[in-house]
């Protein structure tokens, strides 16, 4: 007798944005009711399993640009057995504008965004006004907006863009990351003894 034995698939945990229903949530999701949480920019996926697994009683939804990346974070959560974990291949904007509804998600977290340092390029970084706005829209009152970057200029503009929203109240960094797992980025940053700012915020009751 001969056993076929099969590699997981990462399709598993891709969805196809043009085959479920949007605005997203985590019963088209997921299957079931519970607190959806996005990661912006995935990466290889190192973060989002780690918190995925340590926090079963939520969905998490990451986004990534890459094509590459995405596929090798979704083989790594498929290998873990992650099963509170979707990715989709689209643009941060694409998903908050496009795919979300108002008040839909009870946290956020962005880390390490591509902090885009030539001045030509500033108006490709993701935090800027509309992006902050359109967040303090889908997340719901009191989700908890987590931000990590190790570009000193960048995490000026961020806190600054965020707070002159006006819906996003300041978060002590030591209770929003006492339990957040490192990033890829973040692990090569410690290795070259590298300052990371971290930057939280809780939402407003509008
Ligand atoms: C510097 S890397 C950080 C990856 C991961 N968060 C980490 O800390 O290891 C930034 C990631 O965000 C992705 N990215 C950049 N802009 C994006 C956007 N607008 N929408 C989705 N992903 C984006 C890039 O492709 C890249 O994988």
């Amino acid at each position: 007798m001969s056993v076929l034995l099969t590699e997981p698939r990462p399709e598993a945990v891709i969805v196809a944005l043009d085959e479920v229903p949007l605005p997203l949530s985590a019963v088209a999701l997921f299957g079931r009711h519970c607190p959806l949480e996005l990661e912006l920019g995935v990466g290889k996926g190192r973060f989002a399993i780690a918190w995925a697994q340590a926090h079963p009683e939520i969905a998490l939804l990451g986004v990534e640009r890459a094509r590459t990346y995405l596929e090798l974070a979704a083989l790594r959560a498929v290998r873990a057995g992650v099963g509170n974990l979707r990715l989709v291949h689209t643009t941060a904007e694409d998903l908050l504008f496009r795919c979300l509804g108002v008040g839909s998600v009870a946290g956020v977290h962005v880390y390490f965004p591509d902090p885009w340092p030539k001045k030509r390029h500033h108006k490709r970084r993701f935090f800027r006004p509309e992006n902050v706005a359109r967040l303090a829209e889908v997340m719901e009152e009191g989700a908890l907006l987590r931000v990590k970057t190790d570009h000193p200029e960048y995490a000026q503009v961020i806190r600054r863009v965020v707070e002159d929203d006006g819906r996003f109240a300041p978060v002590p960094a030591g209770e929003a990351f006492a339990a957040i797992p490192p990033t890829h980025f973040e692990l090569k940053y410690q290795a070259q003894s590298r300052l990371v700012y971290l930057m939280a915020w809780r939402v407003l009751a509008s």
